[in-house]
């Protein structure tokens, strides 16, 4: 893709969406990664002297995550304030706060994405202006086309150039992450979203071989299609997590009261022919770690073999799986990690996803690519302090597993390519 670097920004006005959409607690910001890693572009774009800087970004759903929130609310019985929740939740202004104290230089605000062509030509040389919630208006998601456009087309008056700086959202075909680009002259990337691309590329085009991936979660059908994409360069695949359990039983082990999908063991059964027709080593648990319930304070049973006993669920791998995880992971030079290997959240079925953690570290530092992506192998990494010792980690949930299915992203795809 065409970036920043490749285009003159010298007195032009530029509209960048980010994919600042970070967790928030009572309009304070928790964690700060996304907005991090936008900054390097932001900070780059100031430095051309350009007329203006106009961000915009979604911040949740503000209407599903209030539904969500009062339903909770009144099966708890309790009162339900919609614009209080929306307020600490949802609204944009604590984020561009919050940038304007990284940034070091003032960050104006506007309420709307709407009407502020005004506000934007009033700012100074190289002012920057974030705009509220892209989400606050429904032409944002809108389904069909024309009422995305209402929005876009706004939106495009705002700047000269569009920069897409927003991996974490390219996997949304949106009015601010694609349908923007039909109205603008000038389409490029930010740094972030040439770095996400420079590592997740390779991951299913062409790894340093061998390349080992790491697919792990609670569900098969969540994970299927990039199963099925990494299948193409793997030379081994390790398949881990709650998911796992649904290709035990379809190799006919029992598994006790593991989390299974039967109606998805016919698809278990066919990926475990491709991979065998395509001679890659698929690694499946051989020895697990139980509870007696889903809960952090479960019993817990070492189970030596492959067959889980009745009664018992299946939550971390035992110390066999992690002797093939190491030989396979520290021979590897590429891996590509996408979902814990067990419980991790709970300290008794940790050990399994820490240790994948530690050994793509180490790998790493023997010289291999390392590309973590997906919310819960991220908050695994961040967890075990390790975060720095990967190649790269991913800023995007969906918007990394869709491109390692090999999907075309649209945030992606609207941009100039060199
Ligand atoms: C994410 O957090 O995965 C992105 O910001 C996209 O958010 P969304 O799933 O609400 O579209």
């Amino acid at each position: 893709i065409k970036t920043v670097k490749d285009v003159a920004l010298a007195g032009k006005s530029v509209i960048m969406r980010v994919d600042f959409n970070v967790p928030m607690k009572d309009g304070v910001v928790q964690d700060d990664t996304r907005i991090m890693a936008a900054l390097p572009t932001i900070k780059y774009i100031l430095e051309q002297s350009p007329r203006s800087l106009v961000l915009m970004s979604h911040l949740g759903d503000p209407d599903k995550d209030a539904k969500k929130a009062q339903e909770k609310a009144e099966k708890d019985g309790k009162a339900f304030d919609k614009e209080k929740f929306i307020a600490g939740k949802n609204r944009m202004a604590p984020v561009a706060a919050y940038l304007e104290s990284k940034l070091g230089k003032k960050v104006e605000f506007a309420p709307s994405c709407m009407g502020q062509k005004a506000k934007v030509d009033s700012l100074p040389a190289g002012g920057v202006l974030m705009l509220e919630n892209t989400r606050f208006h429904k032409e944002e998601t809108a389904k069909d086309a024309a009422s995305q456009e209402v929005l876009a087309k706004e939106l495009a008056t705002y700047g000269e150039v569009f920069v897409n700086d927003a991996f974490g959202t390219a996997h949304r075909a949106h009015a601010s992450t694609a349908t923007i680009a039909k109205f603008m002259k000038v389409n490029v990337g930010g740094f972030l979203m040439e770095k996400e691309v420079k590592y997740l590329d390779p991951m299913i085009s062409n790894p340093p071989k061998p390349m080992t991936a790491i697919i792990g979660g609670a569900k098969v059908s969540s994970k299927i299609a990039v199963l099925e994409s990494l299948l193409k360069n793997a030379s081994a695949l390790i398949i881990g997590g709650g998911m796992a359990y649904t290709f035990l039983k379809a190799q006919g082990h029992t598994v006790g009261k593991s989390l299974v999908e039967d109606e998805f063991i016919d698809t278990a059964k066919s990926l475990l022919s491709a991979a065998a027709a395509q001679h890659v080593k698929i690694i499946l648990p051989v020895d697990h770690v139980c509870g007696d319930g889903f809960s952090p304070d479960a019993k817990v049973t070492n189970v030596p073999g492959l067959d889980i006993p009745d009664g018992q669920m299946g939550m971390d791998v035992g110390p066999k799986t992690i002797a093939l995880y190491t030989e396979t992971i520290l021979a590897s030079k590429s891996i590509v990690w996408n979902g814990p290997v067990g419980v991790f959240e709970f300290d008794a079925f940790a050990k399994g996803t820490e240790t994948v953690a530690r050994l793509v570290a180490d790998a790493t530092g023997k010289g291999a690519i390392s590309v973590v992506g997906g919310g819960d192998s991220v908050a695994a990494v961040n967890k075990f302090n390790i975060a720095d010792k990967m190649s790269h980690v991913s800023t995007g949930g969906g918007a990394s597993l869709e491109f390692l299915e090999g999907k075309i992203l649209p945030g992606i795809a609207v941009l100039e390519t060199k």
